[in-house]
């Protein structure tokens, strides 16, 4: 079956839960899915109940898709995202952002957890994404293109919507909440990196590394979406002074910061287009 009737089969599904046109599509991730709670919901649909939507494995994640409207404007949101890691294609990771784009959605925001390259930055801290580096090895736009969705070569010089970085940078200063800035590069994982790694990474220009977002925000890019992406900095990955990492700290450090990443996110989804 082609892409874009998956797609189809997706959309009509939800469509016969909601009838909710979305302008907005928001992924939740790591430790920021309590966003889901400020959305006034009209349906939640389970992944595993939408035709070819990948059913998440991590159990932290809840695997469902909100309709509602958040800060005054109709939203999806995807509470529970797909990483490489799991197994999944870069497809399959950004199915979800298709079926979005075909709901109708103009715009997305996307946060991860992320460790911190620049020595500047500390863990607890918010980064605004500015820029990416693909470093997965692979690619949601690889096999043959379907013109109907975007183009073949997608440009790439603006990822991350300049307009929306500033709206982010205006909100934070309005809320009195620090917000770094700067480029995300994404790992497949699922190992943490070595320094020698963390020392690459910084020396080529990234500022903090995950595992996730930059598929997502590949595919939005092809589907002429507008994105909005934040880091939250859970851990400080310096080469001269690395710790061994702790998966709970991260996810803490992650839930600490969610109530001011929804601040900044609600203050800007209200300042979005229609
Ligand atoms: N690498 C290092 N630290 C991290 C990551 C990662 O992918 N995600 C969150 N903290």
């Amino acid at each position: 079956m082609q892409l874009h009737e998956c797609i189809q089969e997706a959309v009509a599904s939800i469509r016969s839960v909601s009838n909710l046109e979305p302008k907005i599509g928001v992924i939740l991730g790591t430790g920021l899915g309590s966003l889901a709670d400020r959305i006034e919901v009209q349906a939640r649909v389970e992944y595993k109940d939408i035709p070819h939507f990948p059913v998440s494995t991590v159990d932290t994640h809840a695997g469902e898709l909100v309709l509602g409207q958040l800060a005054g404007k109709p939203v999806v949101a995807l509470s529970g995202r797909f990483h490489f890691y799991e197994g999944y294609t870069l497809q399959q990771v950004t199915f979800p952002i298709r079926v979005a784009k075909a709901l109708g959605i103009h715009s997305l925001v996307v946060s991860n957890a992320a460790g911190g390259l620049n020595p500047q930055f500390s863990a607890g801290d918010l980064m605004v994404i500015t820029d990416h580096i693909n470093f997965m090895g692979d690619n949601p736009l690889i096999g043959p293109n379907d013109d109907t969705l975007g183009p073949r070569f997608p440009d790439m010089s603006e990822p991350y919507s300049r307009a929306y970085i500033a709206m982010a940078e205006q909100a934070a200063l309005e809320e009195g909440i620090p917000l770094r800035r700067g480029v995300y590069l994404a790992c497949p994982g699922p190992c943490l990196e070595t320094r020698a790694e963390y020392r690459f990474m910084r020396t080529i220009g990234a500022d903090a590394v995950g595992m996730s977002t930059v598929p997502e925000v590949i595919v939005a890019v092809h589907a002429g979406l507008k994105v909005l992406g934040f880091s939250a900095i859970t851990d400080e990955c310096l080469p001269d002074a690395l710790q061994a990492v702790d998966i709970a700290k991260i996810i803490a450090t992650a839930n600490a910061v969610e109530p001011k990443l929804s601040r900044i996110v609600i203050k800007c989804i209200q300042r979005f287009p229609e």
